[in-house]
């Protein structure tokens, strides 16, 4: 075979190999085989002196031309293959920005917190304060200083647990937060604003409507002429605040021994604007709470004069919360479902 046709069949292995090359470690080892010191090329080189002068010029041209498509095709080969491995690993490091992110599970205020502070955050913008007192409670404070003696049937209404400490006097697990307004008011002389949240205990069989212990919001309100009218105009702030700028409160005669007179307090249905739907049991009212203009009786009982003048109201939290968030169980708000709390 003449030099030319070697080299020729060298070009020819050369760039089919490098066609079939699929890594540049292979384009690599293929450029030290055929352009390298022992390579053919190198071989031919080192022939050329024992060539005749005529075909040492045609060989030496032929050399060159095969030595530069070698090399075009690895350089070609090499950007080829870079530009592969560059897509392949954009492929293998693809992050799907489309895609939603994994939320981290956060905690949240419970719903009856939530709806506790609503409440108490209204009557602190109409100017009252905030005050708290125990659970454990005397029966004085409970019931008597409230107007409600011993062994008088209207205990009944707030029936409780009575704790045996061996004391001259009994303890409770206080039924209401009302015993509070008599602790405020032995405190200090009037005016008072204020709003009591708290928890209470009730001797009660626990059901859809009822628990043994929940939380309730006590308000009083004692300063010179303090009227009926002022405790409507609170209250309806309150409720249009709480549940919708439309409502109607309207109030209804009632009885309990700490005020006179009493009345419970209902507000319009915020559902079906007073027509009668499920969420007031076809009513069109729905009661929110107990209120009345405070007994002189437990006016005497903290040493005020009978003459004093003021208004309280009590509600429970959980009532509001259930109807705040339609939910027809108050024992959900116990159970520490996170489905349920977590749809609140
Ligand atoms: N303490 C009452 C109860 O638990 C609720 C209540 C009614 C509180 C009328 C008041 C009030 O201050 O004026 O049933």
């Amino acid at each position: 075979m003449s030099a030319v046709d070697e080299l020729q069949s060298i070009e020819r292995t050369a760039l089919d190999e490098l066609g079939g090359a699929d890594s540049s470690e292979r384009v690599q080892e293929l450029q030290i085989t055929y352009l390298g010191r022992k390579g053919p090329l190198a071989r031919v080189g080192k022939s050329l002196g024992g060539l005749p002068v005529e075909e040492r010029k045609l060989v030496g041209q032929t050399a060159n031309r095969v030595r530069g498509l070698i090399e075009a095709a690895i350089a070609e080969k090499l950007a080829e293959l870079d530009k592969l491995e560059r897509a392949g690993r954009l492929e293998a490091e693809r992050l799907d920005i489309t895609l939603p992110g994994r939320m981290p599970p956060t905690g949240r205020l419970h719903p009856l917190t939530e709806v506790l502070e609503e409440i108490v955050d209204i009557f602190v913008g109409l100017g009252f304060s905030v005050a708290e007192g125990p659970l454990v409670e005397t029966d004085y404070y409970s019931f008597q200083a409230l107007n409600i003696p011993q062994d008088h049937a209207a205990r009944s209404m707030q029936d409780t647990f009575y704790v045996d400490t061996g004391a001259p006097q009994p303890y409770v697990l206080r039924p209401h937060t009302s015993p509070m307004q008599v602790r405020l008011m032995e405190s200090a002389p009037p005016p008072h604003y204020v709003v009591v949240p708290g928890v209470v205990a009730r001797r009660d069989e626990i059901d859809a409507n009822h628990l043994a212990q929940f939380m309730q919001i006590e308000g009083l309100a004692v300063d010179e002429n303090i009227s009926f009218a002022d405790l409507k105009g609170v209250l309806e702030v309150f409720a249009r605040q709480m549940f919708g700028s439309n409502l109607t409160v309207r109030m209804h005669p009632s009885y309990f021994p700490f005020t006179e007179p009493s009345a419970e307090v209902y507000v319009s249905c915020f559902a079906c604007d007073g027509s009668g739907c499920a969420t007031c049991r076809g009513e069109g009212w729905i009661e929110i709470m107990g209120a009345g203009m405070v007994h002189p009786n437990v006016f005497r009982s903290v040493g005020y004069p009978a003459s004093t003048t003021g208004f309280a109201f009590g509600m429970g939290v959980e009532r509001i919360a259930k109807l705040k968030y339609s939910v027809n169980d108050l024992r959900t708000f116990y159970e520490n479902d996170l489905r349920f709390l977590g749809s609140r």
